[in-house]
């Protein structure tokens, strides 16, 4: 079997590290991939959103199974077009993919079939917009765009001022483009965030283990959201029992209600949860694995993760055979100076040859390149080191004795992933 993976982060070479060693073995390829990918397999300089030309390449390279990383494509029809084109290809189609897409349809669908998440009005208008938010009295309260903002279009705000300037920036302003032309404001949840993340054929629904990633920018969850600076799984928050609360009160209603909807899922299904005093609460639904949820996830994947996309690809879901390292994973990422705004570019990372790689400790790459024989950070997020230790202090610690090997001017990493977990 011949695989092309779509997208070129940390998550994206996690998944193409772990596709390879797939007892199958099937044949690897990533579009574009980056530096670290393409030490492992071959790349091809394809953008992740450039959809006729990575149908092309897959005809051409005649690929069996494509796997989509990144939610741009699949929001913007990528496994409608394959499909059409009679390539096989693992992801949910673009009217399931709104689940991400549209925060407010999201939010819709889960009022509609009873699905527990935070209390919430959507505006199209900025006046409307404007006078709730100087009218109501309950604060916190979260404004988010409605549309895709590479997580950063979510604002947690503590008064009326706080909440009038992130809808004017998202509204007014546009500072997420067409992303914010529609708001969503919702009641402010208090508790444990954790991912839960499945796969599901539309049919069969197959949970992975817990996860939790760290959002802010820096330790003590201060600073800026980001993309994501580190994970974990498993994610003791998330005890056996809310875990099946979690499968029945979430994930089979919301596999329901997109099939009765007219919109069926098939792929990869994340939960972004907030165990509140009440129960578990649901932040927003992607539809791709997260990132860098998935690279401690791959960390501890056993079976055969090829052979299971591709049952997923084509109904068979309940085929699919994959199991857990007990062991618990650790991922730390590595960003520029700056991040999550704009990074320098150029800055060289030395040391990275040096450590020494194994099945316990995976150096995935995010944004690199080559200048010669020199490892260049290429963006914002630049390496996602994760670690697998026998307890998750044994994990954390690999990790970072592994990023202190590095020689990576200009960088920053969160000294504290893993504290909630640790605390406990
Ligand atoms: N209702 C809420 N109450 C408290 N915190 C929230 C709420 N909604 C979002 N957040 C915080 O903002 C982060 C980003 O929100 P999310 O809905 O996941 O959007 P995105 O990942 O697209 O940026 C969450 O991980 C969480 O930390
Ligand atoms: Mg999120």
């Amino acid at each position: 079997m011949k695989i092309l993976v779509v997208g070129g982060g940390g998550r994206e070479h996690a998944l193409v590290w772990r596709l390879k060693q797939s007892p199958s073995e099937p044949e690897v390829i990533c579009a574009p991939g980056n530096a670290g990918i393409a030490r492992e397999v071959p790349c091809f300089d394809v953008a992740a959103t450039d959809l006729e030309s990575l149908a092309e390449l897959a005809r051409k390279q005649k690929v069996d199974l494509t796997v989509v990383g990144p939610e741009a494509p699949l929001c913007a029809g990528i496994v409608d077009l394959f499909q059409a084109r009679g390539l096989k290809i693992f992801g949910p189609s673009k009217a399931a993919a709104l689940l991400e897409g549209d925060k407010a349809f999201a939010k819709e669908i889960m009022s509609r079939h009873s699905i527990p998440t935070a209390g919430h009005r959507t505006f199209s208008e900025l006046n409307a917009a404007l006078i709730w938010a100087r009218e109501t009295v309950d604060y916190p309260l979260v404004v988010k765009a409605a549309g895709l903002a590479a997580g950063k279009g979510v604002v947690i705000c503590r008064n009326p001022e706080e909440a009038e300037e992130a809808i004017r920036s998202m509204m007014e302003d546009q500072a997420f483009g067409s992303a914010g032309q529609r708001i969503v404001i919702e009641d402010f949840l208090v508790g444990e965030e954790a991912s839960i993340i499945a796969l599901t054929d539309g049919k069969t629904i197959l949970v992975m283990e817990s996860s939790q990633d760290h959002k802010r920018a820096f330790d003590g969850d201060e600073g800026p959201n980001t993309g994501g600076m580190g994970a974990y799984s498993p994610a003791p928050v998330v005890t056996e029992k809310l875990q099946s609360q979690i499968e029945r009160e979430v994930l089979v209603p919301i596999v329901h209600a997109l099939k009765h909807e007219g919109r069926p899922f098939s792929g990869v299904l994340y939960a972004g949860l907030m165990m509140t005093q009440k129960g578990p609460r649901v932040l927003e639904f992607n539809v791709r694995f997260g990132d860098p949820e998935c690279e401690a996830l791959m960390m501890r994947l056993r079976g055969d993760l090829a052979q299971a996309l591709a049952l997923c690809a084509e109904g068979r879901l309940d085929e699919a055979d994959l199991s857990w390292s007990e062991e618990p994973a650790v991922t730390v990422v590595v960003a520029q100076e700056g991040y999550p705004g704009a990074v320098g570019s150029g800055r060289p990372i030395w040391g990275l040859d040096e450590v020494e790689e194994s099945d316990d400790l995976r150096i995935f790459h995010a944004a690199t390149r080559r200048q010669g024989s020199d490892w260049i950070a290429s963006g914002g997020r630049v390496l996602a080191v994760t670690a697998l230790g026998t307890d998750l202090a044994g994990a954390r610690d690999k990790a970072y004795a592994a990023i202190d090997r590095l020689r990576f001017p200009g960088s920053f990493c969160r000294r504290d992933i893993g504290h909630r977990a640790l605390g406990r």
